[in-house]
Order: structure tokens, then sequence, then C-alpha cells
């Protein structure tokens, strides 16, 4: 998968050396390229702010070095177009969905923004020409978009295939698709059985894969309940059986 992001922060993006990403990248199943916007400015100060038409706090990234940006990294006529990926507090939200739908494109640019934005004909002018979402990691403000596409970029970069060591972890994650969709993953443990006076719950140790199945999707269901009841409550009634009721 081909990746480029583009920011006024580079450094930012260090991580991406990091871990299982970077060892993807070292392996060629991610090719993520970094691009400083202020490369694409043309006066002495390389400013890439403004301030907002209408009044108000705060500056607006201006459109030229955007545009000029974005024709060189995707070229009009690029086939296939880039899906570009624009990370604001006003977008819709990320979720586990929408990180296994990026990670079959072949090819994203992300544009962080900073300030109060990036002037609104930007994505306006790329949606004529490519797949622009708007995305929105919650709801609270970040100081630009930066640590959002680095959240993102792991999100999705984790479900591309060759990169996580073992498959099954994905498909064990919470909000993964399939039985235990839309529950929390429950508590997970490791050795030794008994720490500072806590043993390990007997069922993992009994070797019995059903129980242990109906222990773990108790535990997810409590810990949905306590944590996310709004997850609960958008659930598919059909999906819970008697057991589940009584937990
Ligand atoms: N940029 C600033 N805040 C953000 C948020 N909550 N999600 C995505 N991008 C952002």
């Amino acid at each position: 998968m081909k990746l480029d992001i583009v920011t006024i922060f580079p450094d930012y993006f260090a991580p991406l050396d990091v871990s299982l990403l970077g060892k993807a990248r070292r392996t060629g199943l991610l090719d993520v390229r970094v691009h400083d916007l202020r490369e694409w400015t043309h006066d002495r100060h390389r400013t890439v702010d403004d301030t907002p038409y209408g009044g108000g706090p705060g500056m607006v990234m201006k459109p030229e070095p955007w545009g000029e940006v974005l024709d060189t990294v995707a070229p009009p006529g690029s086939d296939p177009a880039p899906r570009l990926v624009v990370p604001t507090p006003s977008g819709r939200p990320f979720t586990q969905a929408m990180a296994a739908e990026l990670a079959a494109e072949p090819w994203l640019v992300f544009a962080c923004g900073r300030y109060e934005g990036i002037d609104s004909r930007v994505v306006d002018e790329a949606r004529t020409r490519m797949r622009v979402d708007e995305v929105s990691l919650g709801d609270f403000v970040l100081a630009g978009g930066e640590v959002a596409v680095l959240v993102m970029v792991e999100a999705v970069g984790r479900l591309l295939p060759g990169v996580l060591g073992n498959a099954d972890s994905v498909t064990d994650d919470s909000f993964a698709p399939g039985p235990m969709e839309s529950l929390l993953e429950g508590p997970v443990y490791t050795k030794p059985p008994l720490w500072r006076d806590r043993p390990v719950p007997e069922v993992l140790l009994s070797g019995n894969h059903g129980a242990i199945a109906r222990w773990r999707r108790d535990e997810a269901l409590r810990r949905t309940a306590r944590n996310r009841p709004d997850l609960l409550v958008r659930m598919d009634p059909g999906s819970l059986d008697e057991h589940d009721r009584r937990v």
C-alpha cells in the first residue's frame, strides 16, 4: 500500500519507522512518503496560513500550497486516483469498519491541517478527481491532524496482510466483524498462574474450549455494559442468546 502524508511537521512521523509499521516499511508492505507542505510555498517566509474571511480567531491554511502539493503527489489523471483522507474534528467518525475499508485501498493520501483548518476549496476541488473523506477521531480537538494520521495509519497498517505476525490477532479485536462484533475484548492473562495472591481465572487453565469461549463472551458483555453501554443498545438483539441476556 502506498501512503503519502502532507504536513508542516514531517518530524511527527518518526514513529512510522518503529515496531510493526517500521518493519512493514522496511519489507516493502508499506510505502510511506512524508511531504513538507512548506516546500510548495513561494515566499521568503514559506507562509502556509492566513486570517479567516468573515473574521474570527485563529488562522486558516492557504489553498495554494495545498493545491500544488496535491497536484504533485497525485497528479490529475492518476489512475487509479488515491483516496484523500483529511483528519478534522468536523469529519465522520473513524471506526474499525473505516480502517478495514481504507486497508483495501492501494493508495491513500493524508492531508494534515493545523490551526483552524484548511481553506474549504481544497477539499471541494480534490473531490472533483478523487474520493475524499473528512474523518474525526472523536469528540475532542487535537492541535492538528498529525497525531490523528498516526492513529489511522497504525489502525489501517496492522490490517494489511503480512503486517501482524499472527493473523488471528486481527479477528479477535474489539470491533472486528464476527460473533464478538460490537463487544469489547475482555481481560487477558499470562503466566504465572498466581501473582501477588491473584490467581488467573480457573476456567482459562481448564483446557475446556467451549467453557473458555463462553467465559470470554460473558466477560466481554460485562465490560461492554460497564464501559460502552451505547454499543450494547445498538446491538442486533438476534445476536444475543439466552445466556447473554442473563449476564
Ligand atoms: N484534528 C483536530 N482534532 C481532530 C480530531 N478529533 N480528529 C481528527 N482530526 C483532528
